[in-house]
Formats: C-alpha cells, sequence, structure tokens
C-alpha cells in the first residue's frame, strides 16, 4: 500500500525495540540520497553522516564506553552504563551520528542546524516509508568534545542526534498531541485604525 505524505507522517513512530534484521547498506544509501533534498539555505547542504553497521559498530561502542568512563564517576555505574551501550548498538542492525558543522555566523549556524534537523527528520519519514524503525537520541556523550574529537569530528562540529534503524520489533501508541489550535494565533483582518481626534 502506497502511503500520502500525511499519512506517513501521522503513523511514524519513534521506534525503541528492534528486531535483529540485517538491513542492505543500500537501503541506508537509499534513504540519505532521498533525505538530502531537505530545505538548506545557500544550499551548504551542512550535514555529516557517520555510519555504522556490522564490526563497524566496535568502534562506536569503544568511543562512548570511553566517554562514558570519563564522565561517571562510580566505577559500578560505569560498568552497567557500558554494558548497556554494548547490548544496545550490538542489537539494532544500523547507526547514524548525524553533525553538522557549526562554523560562520550566528545565522548561518541556526540555519545549518535546522537544515539538519529537517534532514534528519526526512531520514525518519523515508525510513517508516519503508517499514524501518528509527529513534532519534541525543545521549551525553554527545555533548563531549573528546568523543566528538575521537569519532573523528572537527572540534567546532555539532552532534544533532545519533540514529538508531532497523526494523521495529513494537511500535507503541502514539501519544497525544493537543490540538493546534493551542499555538496557532490568527491574524486575518487588518487592526482597526485609532479614532482621529481631529
Ligand atoms: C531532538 C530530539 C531528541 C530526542 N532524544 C531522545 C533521546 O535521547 N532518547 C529517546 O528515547 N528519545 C529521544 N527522542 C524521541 C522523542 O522522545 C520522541 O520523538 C517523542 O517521544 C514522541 O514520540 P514519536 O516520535 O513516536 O511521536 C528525541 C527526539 C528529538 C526530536
Amino acid at each position: 500500500m502506497i502511503e500520502t505524505i500525511q499519512q506517513t507522517i501521522v503513523s511514524r513512530r519513534t521506534i525503541r525495540k528492534f528486531l535483529p534484521d540485517d538491513i542492505p547498506l543500500h537501503t541506508i544509501v537509499e534513504i540519505l540520497e532521498d533525505a538530502k533534498w531537505a530545505p538548506n539555505h545557500k544550499l551548504r547542504e551542512p550535514w555529516e553522516v557517520l555510519l555504522y553497521k556490522g564490526d563497524g559498530k566496535v568502534r562506536l561502542i569503544e568511543h562512548i564506553q570511553e566517554s562514558i568512563a570519563r564522565t561517571e564517576f562510580n566505577e559500578e555505574k560505569v560498568e552497567k552504563k557500558k554494558e548497556k551501550i554494548n547490548q544496545f548498538i550490538r542489537d539494532i542492525p544500523i547507526h547514524l551520528v548525524v553533525a553538522v558543522k557549526a562554523a560562520g555566523t550566528e545565522k548561518e549556524r541556526h540555519e545549518d542546524f535546522a537544515a539538519t534537523c529537517a534532514f534528519i527528520q526526512n531520514i525518519q519519514l523515508l525510513s517508516w516509508a519503508k517499514g524501518l524503525g528509527v529513534v532519534w537520541k541525543t545521549n551525553g556523550f554527545i555533548f563531549d568534545p573528546s568523543f566528538r574529537d575521537e569519532m573523528g569530528l572537527d572540534p567546532g562540529d555539532v552532534i544533532v542526534g545519533m540514529l538508531h534503524i532497523g526494523k521495529p520489533a513494537f511500535i507503541p501508541n502514539p501519544k497525544e498531541r493537543k490540538s493546534i489550535k493551542n499555538k496557532l494565533t490568527i491574524y486575518d483582518t487588518q487592526p482597526k485604525k485609532q479614532p482621529s481626534f481631529f
């Protein structure tokens, strides 16, 4: 069944439980090729994507574990968190780190961050349309400058999110959203002119 874009946007859910099934690399590259049509000012295409799959995931696990060891001082918690992340990354077939160059003027940085968020939402929607689930995560380690450095990113780069992708094992029910009327102010007529005193 071909979904309309409206159906894809509304039905997409963040997926947190995945099947172990392998995802072919070309499927993800296809998604990224389409996602790159996200609006971006001056066509700077500011996003950078690091993709981890198969044995490549070991490198990602090591860098995250090193970051945990740097930022968590309780030995017991360090070991628990390290094992949790090890299992999490191994169990999910594809991991993307999506970063943006935080360079230039405030306006350019603002535009580039916003464009990268649009790029990420395209990835989420295109994945969903192909039967794949995504969770967009912003764990503490993405803010660790040494982690970004070890990942091969530049000092100015900002990680906008980590995307974990696979076939959904469980699709949660949607959490209700408020009516947009709560967030919408409509100006439909010109304000009345002040009565003239003369
Ligand atoms: C910028 C951003 C950061 C997020 N970070 C996390 C995260 O760190 N962990 C997580 O479980 N979900 C994260 N999410 C997913 C949201 O929790 C999720 O979108 C929200 O619960 C609404 O669910 P839905 O996407 O199914 O509509 C993030 C989403 C966005 C847009």
